[in-house]
């Protein structure tokens, strides 16, 4: 589960020199007075979670599989990787079942983590994953905080056959991590400085609807902070 030296899991990495001036992309009028760049374009994060969907489904070679899907950031994510898994074990004759769970947690107030892991779920939910393999479904690995916690506090007690992380971004700035955590699969890893919107992540419940992953621009932000 969690190790020191941990072999860093393969992914696209997306350094900030690779972002996509918003002007050239197709950017709802709603946002476009808040973002300047594009991190990745929608099409090449659905490619990817395609792929991740793909290897998942090596991996486990006909094991039962039960996704859990930490809401609200990941269900974007989640809806893809949901698509993708079922297309692809019906194509192959995939033999285990799967299943998606849901929990809610929050972490973040404006573009910082507030050191506390909020979580809603109902008791249900914990017990449909005792003794399963499971796989938690999140969107962003910042700190480890959110994870970690998760971890401790509500799944190492279940008796678990077995647990891996999927991440889709990966924000790789050494300061920020406070918490080693192995993550098995990752889409994509990013510069840490950057505070990323749309595909499902949120500023202050803005941006969930935005289909490229964006950064907010400093004007933006400025202008996000008094509305
Ligand atoms: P961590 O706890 O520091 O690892 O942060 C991970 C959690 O915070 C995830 O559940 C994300 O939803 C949220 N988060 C972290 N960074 C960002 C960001 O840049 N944009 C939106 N949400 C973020
Ligand atoms: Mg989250």
């Amino acid at each position: 589960m969690s190790s020191v030296n941990l072999q860093k899991a393969k992914s696209i990495t997306i350094n900030s020199d690779k972002f996509i001036n918003a002007g050239l992309l197709n950017i709802s009028a709603l946002y476009r007075k808040y973002i300047n760049e594009v991190v990745i374009p929608y099409g090449m994060i659905v490619d990817r979670i395609e792929a991740q969907a793909k290897q998942i489904l090596e991996e486990y070679q006909g094991k039962d599989i039960v996704f859990l899907v930490m809401l609200k950031g990941a269900i974007t994510y989640a809806n893809y990787l949901m698509k993708f898994i079922y297309e692809i074990s019906d194509r192959i004759e995939y033999k285990g079942r799967i299943s998606f769970e849901y929990i809610s947690s929050s972490s973040y107030s404006h573009d910082k983590s507030t050191g506390q892991l909020k979580v809603s779920k109902s008791d249900d939910v914990l017990e449909k994953l005792k003794e399963k393999n499971l796989i938690i479904v999140e969107d962003t690995y910042d700190s480890g905080f959110s994870l970690n916690c998760f971890i401790a506090d509500y799944l190492i007690s279940l008796g678990l056959s077995s647990l891996k992380t999927c991440v889709l971004f990966y924000k790789s700035n050494k300061e920020n991590f406070k918490y080693d955590l192995q993550i098995d699969y990752i889409g994509f890893s990013l510069p840490g400085d950057a505070f990323i919107i749309g595909f499902g992540l949120d500023y202050q419940e803005k941006f969930r609807d935005l289909k490229h992953l964006c950064v907010i621009s400093d004007q933006g932000l400025k202008s996000l902070k008094n509305e």
